[in-house]
């Protein structure tokens, strides 16, 4: 999508304008306030919308009222869920240019820019008829910087959400890795079997065991002069999950191909880097694997040895995110970062628990769980803190190993989190469990049925701002 900066939007060429109008006040278009207003009592309630004709009188052919709500109350947010609304308003219609007339108090290109491109989104590769886009928006007072970084953040999203909208027979481990590699100014490691079995991950080995597609750990990274501080984020990268021996009946393996959206993120993330440089240094990593049930697949009761020499006990195959994130962290806890953060599709619990509304974020620094729940509040991405009781360990108890790799299905999510703990060493780490929000099944707020591309906007806007 392009977008145009111009100095005055009201006498444009273009096929809609797009008023914005607070609550209880009047539009910049005469002919939207007679109409709109006057006559029909459009109120401009946040997010109602009013299309009218305009016969000639101005030189687009419509005009498209938005309500913006209360205008003291207007912020990015709002903008952002604005600007989507408008696009697929607009989508209806076959408009192709819009121009948006906004009056703010803020610089409105940059989460009008996101707006938009999530808006615009529709995973249709596969379809023969494809969907209605937008083509082109033109604005007036944004700063070319505000839609330069909402392209960015729009095409990190639309990549994350492509990536986990592909089938798994496409967003294998191996892609993932190529992708790895094919980014500007990212430097990319990516280990093959014998070098992942000989860095000690015997519990991620175990889970890929099941499945022909060989596994790749991949380790993108990010480096600078003087960094400000260095930051290690780490993605569930598992590109199926049958649940393995213990298999999934069928509705829930339905959606098993975004298992890896927390590594579609991070791919997203250091994608994105480039356009920012920013002065910290960042670590990508996933261990990318499928989970499938075969003759060679880790059997519940193997006893397999992680990274750190913790031995752990296989409850229930399906828990395999947490084995092979076991494993990234151990590997990330020994990079000499100052903080590593994870983002996995976990647990079903933190969906059971927080719905699609929010993500779960737990670890071991208040300060940093704080302000990852501030940065993603103030990008549309609500996070809730779950517990770490210590008590949560105890149905983690194995006879024969150090830890089983499931406990009781009470409490699943922080369950979890406590099991990923003991992989965590000397290092402030936060995770977040994005089962309930990296998919959805029905459209929500801007984004549609499908991949939501969930943290990027968090993660990405929590390293600028290190
Ligand atoms: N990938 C799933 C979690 C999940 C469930 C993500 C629903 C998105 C939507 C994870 O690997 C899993 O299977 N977890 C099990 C753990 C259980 C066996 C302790 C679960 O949540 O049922
Ligand atoms: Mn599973
Ligand atoms: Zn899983």
């Amino acid at each position: 999508m392009e977008i145009k900066i111009v100095s005055d939007v009201r006498n444009t060429e273009c096929d809609v304008i797009v008023a914005g109008l607070y609550e209880g006040e009047q539009t910049a278009h005469e002919i939207a306030n007679t109409y709109a207003i006057e006559k029909d009592g459009f109120k401009g309630k946040f997010g109602q919308t009013y299309l009218l004709q305009t016969y000639g009188a101005i030189p687009a052919a419509k005009i498209l009222v938005i309500g913006l709500g209360k205008r003291d109350e207007f912020n990015e947010n709002k903008m952002r869920e604005i600007s989507a609304k408008a696009v697929k308003k607009c989508q209806q219609i076959k408009a192709k240019t819009l121009a948006y007339d906004f009056e703010t108090s803020f610089d409105y290109g940059w989460s009008a820019t996101i707006g938009a491109m999530i808006g615009n989104y529709a995973f249709d590769k596969y379809k023969s008829e494809k969907a209605d886009r937008v083509d082109k928006i033109i604005m007036s007072n944004v700063s070319e910087d505000s839609i330069k970084s909402g392209k960015a953040f729009g095409d990190a999203m639309t990549f994350a959400r492509d990536l986990a909208n592909e089938p798994a027979e496409f967003a294998t481990p191996e892609k993932l890795a190529e992708y790895a590699k094919s980014f500007d100014g990212i430097e990319t490691e990516v280990s093959d079997y014998e070098k992942i079995k000989n860095m000690g991950m015997g519990a991620f080995l175990a889970v890929a065991q099941g499945s022909p597609k060989p596994p790749k750990f991949i380790h993108m990274k990010h480096y600078c002069e003087n960094p400000k501080k260095k930051i290690a984020i780490i993605g569930k990268g598992i590109c199926f999950d049958s649940g393995g021996l213990d298999i999934k009946p069928p509705s829930s393996m339905l959606t098993m191909k975004d298992d890896m959206s927390g590594a579609a993120c991070v791919l997203a993330v250091m994608r994105a880097l480039k356009e920012f440089n920013p002065q910290v240094e960042v670590h990508g990593i996933i261990a990318a694997c499928e989970n499938m049930p075969s003759g060679t697949s880790y059997k519940p009761g193997d006893i397999l040895t992680a990274k750190n020499g913790k031995t752990i006990e296989v409850d229930n195959t399906d828990a395999e995110g947490r084995l092979t994130l076991a494993d990234a962290l151990c590997f990330a806890s020994e990079l000499g970062v100052d903080e590593v953060i994870d983002i996995a599709t976990l647990t079903g619990a933190c969906m059971v628990a927080l719905g699609t509304v929010a993500a779960g974020i737990m670890g071991n620094d208040d300060d940093m769980i704080a302000r990852l729940i501030e940065t993603g509040d103030k990008n549309g991405e609500t996070m809730w803190k779950l517990p770490m009781f210590p008590e949560y360990k105890d149905s983690l108890k194995s006879d024969i190993a150090d830890m089983k790799n499931t406990g009781s299905r009470n409490g699943g999510a922080s369950i979890a989190g406590v099991f990923l703990k003991e992989f965590v060493k000397d290092v402030k780490w936060a995770h977040i469990d994005i089962a309930g929000v990296a998919y959805l099944d029905k459209p929500q707020k801007e984004l549609i049925k499908g991949a939501t591309g969930a943290g990027v906007r968090t993660l990405l806007n929590y390293i600028l701002q290190a």
